[in-house]
């Protein structure tokens, strides 16, 4: 069996799509369950649904194979897998906003907040400007709307909750599409069966581009 970790949430749907065009027939369950555990026999995979940041830990600590997760995750998280495939699925961008009122020179004790705390201080450390984060886990845009900070970097998809909380955006650090993670142990013994999962899903990914 092949253990796969897919990522609750905004990916979710789009990675099953993928696997069912694949040629993964996974039962309608998938989608309206509260269990985290899916047993696809006939696939010969069992599949774990986690919290999109935690997929890569699976992946590395070897409890998953192979997993789905977002660029914003692989670059945040740091871990030791390998990046094998690009989905191109649940395409977006990283990037800093602020309210209008926003002033770069008139910032003295710059604070931004974020999810990614790691991709945050990394970005801002390149631009040698020095920022002190402040992690938060979700809903970021309140953070400038209440005084928490004056600036975030978050993910950006159609744009809609910077429009609907009057923020702008002021710089873009970096598109975002999801991957596929592999496990480097698995790769060298289930290498036969990765490398099919991975083939079938390029093929679909070059499908999807023409
Ligand atoms: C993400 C992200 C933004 C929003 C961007 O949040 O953090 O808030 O989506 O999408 P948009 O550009 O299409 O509006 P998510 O809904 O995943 O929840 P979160 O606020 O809990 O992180």
């Amino acid at each position: 069996m092949l253990t796969v970790a897919m990522p609750k949430g905004r990916i979710f749907e789009e990675a099953v799509e993928l696997l069912r065009k694949a040629g993964y027939n996974l039962p309608p369950e998938f989608e309206d369950n509260r269990r985290l555990i899916i047993d696809v026999e006939e696939a010969g995979m069992r599949f774990i649904l986690a919290k999109p940041m935690d997929v890569p830990t699976y992946v590395e600590h070897g409890v998953a194979d192979i997993g789905v997760a977002g660029k914003d995750t692989m670059i945040e998280e740091e871990r030791d897998v390998y990046e094998v495939l690009d989905l191109k699925i649940s395409e977006c961008y990283m990037a800093v906003a602020a309210l209008p009122t926003y002033e770069k020179n008139r910032d003295i004790a710059p604070k931004v907040a974020s999810k990614y705390p790691n991709l945050a201080a990394s970005y801002f450390r390149e631009q040698g400007e020095q920022v002190e984060i402040i992690k938060l886990n979700g809903s970021i845009e309140l953070a400038p709307l209440i005084g928490l900070a004056d600036r975030i970097v978050d993910i950006v998809s159609t744009g809609q909750t910077l429009r609907a909380n009057g923020l702008v955006e002021l710089e873009t650090i970096v598109p975002i599409t999801s991957r596929l993670i592999v496990n480097p142990v698995s790769y060298r013994m289930k290498d036969t069966v990765i490398d099919e999962v991975v083939e079938r899903l390029a093929a679909v990914v070059e499908g999807e581009e023409q």
